[in-house]
């Protein structure tokens, strides 16, 4: 996984460390929704928490060109905490430490070195994905797919246009959306349709493990940010975006998907980093072939039923 962790990260890091139906190989971090040193210690804290030996791999700590341009991005991570993530998770200071390798040369040399059986899964910003593409192209010979939480279709959360992954590194997803290996991009739209309310905090509550009381525990911070900031369809309730890519991995059925061209827009004033996914294929001005599986829907019932089931595991 790769990973810029915040509150809905740390969710899918449990879940993906805790199911039975995925051997969790290592976690890269990556600069997002706080700076990458923060997002590393957040990454350390939620494996000591559910006690899981997952190596950590700390990654870019800014967009790979986004930044150059005057204006266009923050040029430093985001200093001010966001409402839903905050900077630092609320779980004691992490015992282990980081690996002394970077998140892109572990990609690189753990796909090289693979039988092309790993899958990618990256929940943040792209920067480390393109940065490991561009250094050893031959890596995507050994990719078999790459499980995006990122983008949207007809839903946004950054701008008007634009999801947060895609936004801060619109370059690096541009180069991960043209690589040519089976992409599964879990966009808002799907994400968005499958939430966490407060009765799902209490049943997580009432499991009572320690990830299972974690997760209720984001999740609460979550849904006061989202009721504040950005009410979903019913009050009391918010996405936890990350860990639907994770249950996509376990039971694809999870979500439900079109095949699409999909882009990234690096150059627009009003759109940049917005995906542009060529849904109905109308026109035939610039049609291209499709090269992602765009999921759009998600079965809020069964991600709930998954989450409850994979978080009552412990270590
Ligand atoms: O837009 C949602 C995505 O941005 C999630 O991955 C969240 O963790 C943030 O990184
Ligand atoms: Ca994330």
């Amino acid at each position: 996984m790769d990973v810029d962790t915040g509150t809905d990260d740390a969710v899918a890091i449990m879940a993906a460390a805790l199911s039975p139906d995925i051997e969790l190989l290592g976690i890269t971090t990556v600069n997002g929704n706080c700076p990458v040193e923060i997002c590393t210690e957040n990454t350390l804290r939620v494996v000591d928490h559910i006690g899981v030996n997952v190596p950590v791999y700390q990654g870019c700590s800014l967009p790979l060109s986004a930044t150059l341009t005057p204006g266009r991005k923050p040029n430093i991570p985001s200093i001010e905490p966001s409402k839903i993530h905050g900077h630092y998770l609320d779980l004691p200071a992490a015992s282990s430490a980081k690996q002394d390798v970077t998140a892109a040369e572990w990609l690189i040399r753990t796909y090289l070195e693979s039988d092309g059986d790993i899958s990618l899964v990256p929940v943040g910003p792209l920067t480390n994905v393109a940065m490991a593409i561009r250094q050893a192209p031959k890596i995507l010979d050994k990719i078999p797919e790459i499980v995006i939480m990122g983008g949207g279709h007809h839903v946004a959360n950054c701008t008007s246009s634009a999801e947060f992954n895609i936004w801060v590194d619109p370059e690096a997803a541009r180069v991960v959306m043209n690589c040519g290996r089976p992409i599964r991009l879990v966009t808002l739209d799907a994400t968005h349709e499958a939430l966490f309310t407060m009765e799902t905090c209490d049943a997580l509550k009432e499991i009572g493990t320690p990830a299972a009381v974690c997760a209720a525990a984001f999740a609460e911070v979550r849904i006061a940010a989202y009721d504040k900031a950005q009410p979903m369809g019913s009050v009391g309730s918010a996405p936890i975006h990350d860990a639907l890519a994770v249950c996509a991995i376990i039971k694809p059925e999870v979500v439900s998907t079109v095949y699409a061209h999909v882009d990234v827009e690096t150059t627009g004033e009003l759109t940049d980093g917005r995906t542009v996914v060529d849904i109905d294929r109308s026109g035939d001005r610039g049609r291209r072939p499709a090269n992602v599986h765009v999921a759009l829907h998600a079965d809020e019932g069964l991600f709930v039923e998954m989450m409850l089931d994979i978080l009552s595991n412990e270590m």
